[in-house]
Formats: C-alpha cells, structure tokens, sequence
C-alpha cells in the first residue's frame, strides 16, 4: 500500500492500486469560506487540503497543534494561502464557538461546514463511567450541533450553505469495541436528518458521510493488525485500502454546487464493505 494521506500540499494524484488518480476539481469551491472541526490530521487534514486545493479559503481547528502547523506550513510550501486554524479542544463548546466566529471575521461567513472531528479510543461496557460517557459525547456528539448553530446565520446571510457530517460504518456493522463511540455516530444521522427541513427552506443542504476503514497514520499504528488486514480482504468488494482523500472526494461533492440537490442522506464510502 502507498499511503500518501498529509503527504502532499495538492492531492491531485494519489495513488491506488490500479494507479494514480485524477480526481475532480470542483470549481464552484473557489474563493468560498469552508470549515473543517479536528482538522489538523487524518481525514479531516486531507479534507483541508483537498478544500485548499480547490481554491477554498479554509478555517480549521484541532486540539494537535503541532500536526495543525506542519498541515498549514504544507499547504503554504505548495503555493496556496495558509489556512486559517487555531488549537481547540472542541470539549469547550464557547471556544469552539469562538473559533468559529473569529475564524468567520478573517474569511468571510461559512459556505460549508464539515463537521469531522471523533475520537475512537477502545473501552468496554464495564469500564464506563459517567465521567468518561460525558467525555466522549463531548467529543463525538456534542460539537457537531453547536458548530452547526454558530455557522447557519452566516448561511442564512449567504443564501445557501452544506453542512457534512461525519458518520461511520463501524456502529453499523456491529463493531464492539467502542460502544460510547458508536453511539455518538449512530446519532449523526439523527442529526441530519432532524435539521434537514428546517435549514432546506434557506437552501442549507445537509448530509452525513459514513466511512468505511480508512488508512489514516493513526489507524494504521494503532489498530491495523494483521487480523484487521485479513478483515480488510475478507469484507471490502473493493481490494484496495481506504484513503482519507477518498472520504474528500465525496466530502468536496457535497460541499460545492455539484451537490445542490442533495440534502438529507447518507453517503457511505466504504468500500463496499459487507
Ligand atoms: N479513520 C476511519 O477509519 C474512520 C472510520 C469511520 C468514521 N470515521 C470518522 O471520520 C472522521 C475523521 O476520522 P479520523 O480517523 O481522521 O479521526 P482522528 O481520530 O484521526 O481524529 C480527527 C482529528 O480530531 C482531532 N481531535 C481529537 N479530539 C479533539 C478535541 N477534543 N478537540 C479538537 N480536536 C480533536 C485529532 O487531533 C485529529 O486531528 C471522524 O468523524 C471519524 O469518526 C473515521
């Protein structure tokens, strides 16, 4: 496998395994206002710079300050405008608020926002206390709402906006190792689908992409086991292996005008696994 997540200023052709790729540009991106929640590293980091890329003027924020410098030094080095990003720790709902707002007066008001940032971290029903439920809502639920409230009057203002929120299909398929988690995910859909009609009447489109396992640096030093790889093969139509870029790709769909007409559904791209 080549992992080439965070590895590039400009993912235009990263490869697979039937070779490199040439993925879309989608023009309608350029000069918006997007913002991407825990997007230092990972998926929500090749989502900021497929954003980037496209010409997007671009606000994140992370709790990993040194990965969110190196991702905004990378995209600098590569010719575009560094993003605008600040260290948060989303836990914090008026500072996440705050960033966002502050991040708004510096680029203008959201076109679209990607609610991206989770935590996976392992526990077992016993271990579960309400301290860490708390902990892990706050995390994995909680943010997505309120950064949600803080961008739709800048939507409203514009007219229009998308709002894509990051699912997952590892509730889905019965994954047991993480039951705070999947509980926070399985409501993201709840989530979207519960504000789709009231923020549709201001054309604010909004979505849930659901990934499948996706090969970020964490995912791979933590958890990819030679059992996961076997997983892998045993339970993906698809032979090749998840790239963050591949979850951009849908992301960026929805977020520019080629996604005008979609709203309220979940997009699953996972490989097909079954
Ligand atoms: N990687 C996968 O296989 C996979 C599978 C299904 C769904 N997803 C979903 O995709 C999204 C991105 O996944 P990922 O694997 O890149 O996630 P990740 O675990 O790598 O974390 C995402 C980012 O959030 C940041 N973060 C964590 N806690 C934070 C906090 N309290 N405040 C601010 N930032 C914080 C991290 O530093 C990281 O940059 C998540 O919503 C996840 O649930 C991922």
């Amino acid at each position: 496998m080549t992992l080439t997540a965070n590895s590039s200023a400009a993912p235009s052709a990263f490869a697979h395994g039937a070779g490199p790729m040439n993925p879309a540009r989608f023009p309608s991106l350029q000069g918006r206002a997007v913002f991407v929640t825990g997007g230092g590293s990972g998926i929500g980091a090749a989502m900021v710079e497929a954003f980037a890329a496209a010409g997007a003027r671009v606000g994140f924020v992370d709790v990993a300050a040194e990965a969110s410098a190196e991702l905004a030094g990378r995209i600098e080095a590569g010719g575009r405008p560094a993003p605008w990003w600040r260290a948060c720790d989303v836990r914090d709902v008026a500072a996440l608020q705050k960033a966002i707002a502050d991040a708004s007066g510096a680029l203008g008001d959201f076109h679209a926002l990607v609610n991206n940032v989770a935590s996976d971290d392992r526990h077992t029903l016993e271990s579960v206390t309400t301290e860490y439920w708390d902990n892990r809502m706050a995390i994995n639920e909680r943010p997505a709402f309120f950064a949600i409230q803080a961008v739709v009057p800048g939507m409203k203002r514009l007219g229009q906006g998308a709002i894509v929120n990051l699912g997952s299909t590892g509730w889905q398929s019965k994954a047991s190792e993480y039951p705070c988690y999947a509980i926070a995910k399985s409501s993201v859909n709840g989530l979207t689908r519960g504000l789709a009609k009231s923020l549709g009447a201001h054309r604010i489109r909004i979505n849930t992409v659901s990934p499948g396992w996706v090969m970020t640096e964490r995912q791979v030093s933590k958890w990819l086991t030679p059992a996961g790889e076997d997983d892998i093969a045993r339970n993906q139509c698809l032979p090749d292996k998840l790239l963050p870029e591949d979850i951009a790709r849908m992301v960026l769909f929805l977020a520019s005008d080629d996604g005008r007409m979609c709203t309220a559904q979940e997009f699953t791209v996972d490989a097909g696994w079954v």
